[in-house]
């Protein structure tokens, strides 16, 4: 077995962003300004969206944090992002999902301009996926295709299932993953909470994508000897012996399922940081477009 590390992989990523943010540096261009969206300030999303800010300096972006108030009114969040599509120094920016319940999410992510949709969450930058047309993937999805293609793993012509139909991972993903480009042209199947048969399914797969939002779900006896496992999962547990009051943990359980595997993704340190290395490639990419 051996690990899909997400953090050697992201870092190299960022060492190459870095570099290319030098070289526009030395020759007098534009540097690359990612503003990031926090609606209220409680739950696991303060901590994703710190993480993002951090890695925009450490590969020399301008970052932009806009915080609002937990309590701020739908039509008060859609003119700060009509605020920031009309700003010309913003390359990309990101509203940081969850919203809270009296936001109409799918409005405030079509209200998002597609040139600066470095999620890819609008139906724009979905619709050109599909059709593998120029445009930003969605962070997770990419971040997985990336540390799928740097750690070498074939994926033409192997059976892949992807566990989940959300529309920031699980769709998107099996979308990439059958798609004719490298990594990609996997035969894909998609099961989701009304699938009849999973273990079925999943025994069957070369390379298992998880992505169901349920602590530790995979076990040992529902995958296939020498699959590649990644486990998009992230739970906090509670945890009185740990320092963070919590631990974290997949939606694989890692130490039963790791030894039946080629390749495994752990929990943290696994797609976690490659999810902030695509928003930089994407915002990257964003800013190269101007
Ligand atoms: N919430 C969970 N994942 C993501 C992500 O990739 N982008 C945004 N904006 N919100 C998220």
């Amino acid at each position: 077995m051996q690990l899909l590390d997400g953090k050697i992989t992201s870092d190299q990523i960022k060492e190459e962003l870095k570099s290319k943010v030098d070289a526009i540096k030395s020759n007098g261009g534009k540097i690359p300004h990612l503003a990031a969206v926090l609606v209220g300030d409680s739950g696991a999303a303060v901590t994703y969206v710190n993480a993002k800010v951090k890695a925009c300096e450490l590969v020399g972006f301008k970052s932009t944090l806009v915080k609002l108030p937990e309590t701020i009114s739908e039509a008060d969040l859609l003119a700060k992002v009509a605020e920031l599509n009309a700003d010309k120094d913003i390359d990309g920016y990101i509203v940081q999902l969850p919203l809270p319940k009296h936001i109409d999410e799918q409005k405030v992510t079509e209200a998002i301009s597609p040139d600066k949709d470095v999620d890819g969450f609008h139906p724009t930058s979905l619709g050109k996926m599909v059709l593998n047309l120029p445009t930003y993937l969605p962070a997770t999805p990419y971040g997985i295709m990336q540390l799928l293609e740097r750690n070498g793993i074939e994926t033409a012509g192997r059976h892949c299932v992807v566990m989940g139909r959300s529309h920031i991972v699980g769709s998107p993903m099996s979308i990439l993953m059958a798609r004719n480009t490298n990594p990609g042209n996997a035969t894909v199947t998609m099961v989701h909470s009304r699938t009849k048969n999973l273990k079925e399914l999943t025994l069957q797969a070369d390379i298992l994508i998880v992505a169901i939002g349920k602590p530790e779900f995979v076990t040992a006896d529902m995958v296939k000897e020498g699959a590649v496992v990644v486990d998009v999962g992230i739970h906090r547990i509670d945890d009185a012996s740990k320092k963070s009051g919590f631990r974290l943990l997949g939606d694989v359980k890692f130490d039963e399922v790791a030894p039946k595997t080629s390749y495994i993704s752990p929990v943290p340190g696994g797609v976690g940081p490659m999810t902030i290395a695509s928003l930089l490639m994407n915002t990257l990419q964003a800013a190269a477009l101007k």
